[in-house]
């Protein structure tokens, strides 16, 4: 039975099982293959999106602990919005290796920021726990710093 899904603001009818994960919902049914599968138990990062803005791991979530009312953003739903200079950021400082966890730690960041505008390194360690294979972990800190900047001064 078919339900919906708001996924950067629009909203979806979606008819698949309502245990699937919501990262196979978002990649194989809407078709939105920026948010990625790592280890697909909750430990890396990858999947993250925001669901009423709180950084929120997809793989094993399922579907039907999605309320109809509540917001999903992936990566694809932040260009162009308030939340584009943390992308602007990591584009400038050249974050990305491979860049296969980065939309998860940029979901991450968004998040983090909106909480803590003037995030100290405490509240990064604690907000941003993605994983990240190439270790580009000291420029995701540096571009943490320059959105957060951006941000205040916009
Ligand atoms: S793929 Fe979801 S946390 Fe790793
Ligand atoms: S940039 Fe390659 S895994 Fe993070």
């Amino acid at each position: 039975m078919g339900r919906k899904l708001t996924v950067n603001g629009a909203v979806h009818d979606v008819d698949v099982a309502g245990d699937t994960p919501l990262l196979w919902v978002l990649r194989d049914t809407l078709g939105l293959t920026g948010t990625k599968y790592g280890c697909g138990i909750m430990a890396c990062g990858a999947c993250t999106v925001l669901v009423d803005g709180a950084a929120t791991r997809t793989c094993a979530l399922p579907l039907d602990a999605i309320g109809e009312q509540q917001q999903v953003t992936t990566i694809e739903g932040l260009a162009g919005t308030s939340r584009d200079p943390v992308q602007k950021a990591w584009a400038e400082l050249s974050v990305a290796q491979c860049g296969y966890c980065q939309s998860g730690m940029i979901m991450s960041v968004v998040a983090l920021l909106a909480e803590h505008p003037d995030p100290s390194d405490a509240q990064i360690a604690a907000g941003v726990t993605n994983l990240c294979r190439c270790g580009t972990y000291q420029q995701v800190r540096r571009a943490i710093r320059r959105a957060a900047e951006a941000t205040r001064d916009a």
